[in-house]
């Protein structure tokens, strides 16, 4: 690890509009997560690391996604675009406070890692004033391609600036950058936009560090780590390398999973030790599994906190704010809300629960429903530990059911219960000895007079 301090100024201004979405661009979501959150992720952090967003002019959601993800991020706007150097000179007053390292990445490449990153770092404190991440491009069509002579990285060239010779190199600029803070400024502000788009390139860097005599380096990386992302269908395919990452980062860590390809990982979910998920399980944000617990198949889980020995599913969906304590039960066809379901609790069939509380040890009738929402608010059911809910009740909220209180089937709880009383709320059953029998017989005589 280096102990030179970093400034990273991440550059996410450019707004193509080849996502057809109202959304900027870099704000979509890889595994739940923004592309701009997963380059801040691999940015350097920590008191020596700096951090800069440069942001299009009224894309104020740009800067608070990045202030979320790091509050310690300062945004600049670029006022209108003119190249890469223009945007990374939006962020001047960053890079004039002096850090050794100043980083230049770009919001739309979110496969990028901090290792890349750091490796990139390397030649800068062996005397390197530039280092620039290159890959070998399956195809180079419309990258800068790193034109390399003796070993030495001389000069990057756009693909509307490039000789035909230079557009058969395959090696290419990845886009991320790496200076060396005491000539950062000096040089990008020698760019010039004499090309063929009148843009303020970032890559004339090279060329006019090499002319004041400095050294410039290339770190290579693998393609798949430096896509960036311009459409919908470029969108899907950074899903399957991050997911691809992820499922194999989470069968390293010992889940057991029979068909990975299957699961839909979410960047941040966590596991424990001996987790078991089931094909078809779909995670969104906010997910923490803990040791020992079971996810069947298709259950589609978000923000929620699963305890030990827990088992969720098939077909379960836990919505956000849901806590399952340690070897509860929620099976096919529940839904979860904003309910903390504590130990031992079982809900296993055809349930709503939503902003509840159902204590240790309840049991929780199959189509048993909290009816939480009156149309306008919404209302909390609390259920004591070691109660007993009938199949097919409604408990209208805001309603307490007491610990160890029996709740008879197809009750409409609109009250409330007492510890270890019965509630039942349904009419009184009449019985008529013999009447189905007279009734056939009645039916079945008019049928065959007709006949
Ligand atoms: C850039 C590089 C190219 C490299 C490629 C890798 C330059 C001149 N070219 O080309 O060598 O191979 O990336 O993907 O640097 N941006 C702004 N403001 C601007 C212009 C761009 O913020 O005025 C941002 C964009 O949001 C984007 C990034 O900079 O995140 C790159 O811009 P883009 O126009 O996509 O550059 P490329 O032509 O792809
Ligand atoms: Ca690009």
């Amino acid at each position: 690890m280096t102990s030179r301090s970093s400034l990273t100024v991440v550059l996410a201004a450019g707004e193509g509009t080849r996502m057809r979405s109202s959304l900027p661009k870099v704000l979509h979501p890889v595994a739940s997560r923004s592309l701009l959150a997963h380059v801040l992720a691999a940015a350097p952090d920590g008191e020596r690391a700096a951090l800069a967003v440069v942001v299009g002019p009224g894309h104020q959601a740009v800067a608070d996604e990045a202030l979320r993800v790091r509050p310690d991020a300062l945004t600049f706007v670029q006022h209108e675009r003119r190249g890469t150097a223009h945007a990374v000179l939006a962020a001047r007053d960053a890079i004039a406070a002096g850090a050794d390292d100043v980083l230049v990445a770009f919001g739309d490449t979110p496969l990028i890692s901090r290792r890349t990153l750091e490796r990139l770092r390397a030649p800068l404190a062996q005397g390197a004033a530039i280092a620039v991440l290159g890959f070998r491009a399956a195809d180079p069509t419309g990258y800068g391609r790193l034109v390399v002579k003796d070993g030495e990285l001389t000069a990057i060239r756009e693909q509307a600036d490039a000789s035909a010779e230079e557009r058969a190199i395959d090696l290419c600029n990845a886009g991320v950058m790496a200076f060396d803070g005491r000539h950062a400024l000096a040089i990008i502000d020698r760019i010039g936009s004499a090309n063929a788009k009148s843009e303020f390139y970032l890559t004339d860097a090279i060329a006019i560090a090499r002319e004041a005599g400095l050294r410039a380096a290339v770190i290579e990386t693998d393609e798949d780590e430096v896509r960036g992302i311009n459409t919908k269908a470029q969108l899907a395919e950074a899903e399957e390398v991050m997911q691809r990452r992820l499922r194999d980062a989470a069968l390293d860590a010992g889940v057991t999973m029979i068909a990975p390809e299957t699961v839909f990982l979410a960047a941040d979910t966590a596991f424990g030790r001996d987790v078991t998920v089931e094909p078809f399980v779909v995670f969104g944000p906010g997910v923490s599994v803990a040791d020992g617990a079971v996810v069947h198949a298709f259950s589609h889980i978000a923000g929620a906190a699963i305890g030990p020995g827990a088992s969720v599913g098939p077909y379960a969906r836990l919505r956000p704010g849901t806590t399952l304590g340690a070897g509860s039960r929620i099976g096919n066809f529940v839904e979860v809300k904003a309910a903390t379901i504590e130990a031992g609790a079982k809900a296993n069939h055809l349930t709503y629960l939503g902003d509840s509380t159902v204590g240790a040890g309840a049991n929780i009738g199959a189509g048993t429903i909290t009816c939480n929402y009156d149309g306008f608010d919404k209302h909390r059911t609390e259920i004591g530990a070691g109660a007993f809910v009938g199949s097919n009740s409604s408990l209208v909220a805001p309603v307490r059911i007491g610990a160890g209180a029996y709740i008879g089937s197809g009750s409409v709880v609109t009250r409330d219960v007492p510890d270890d009383a019965l509630a039942v709320e349904r009419s009184t059953q009449t019985v008529r000895e013999g009447w189905a029998r007279r009734f056939r017989d009645l039916k079945r005589a008019r049928k065959e007079r007709k006949e």
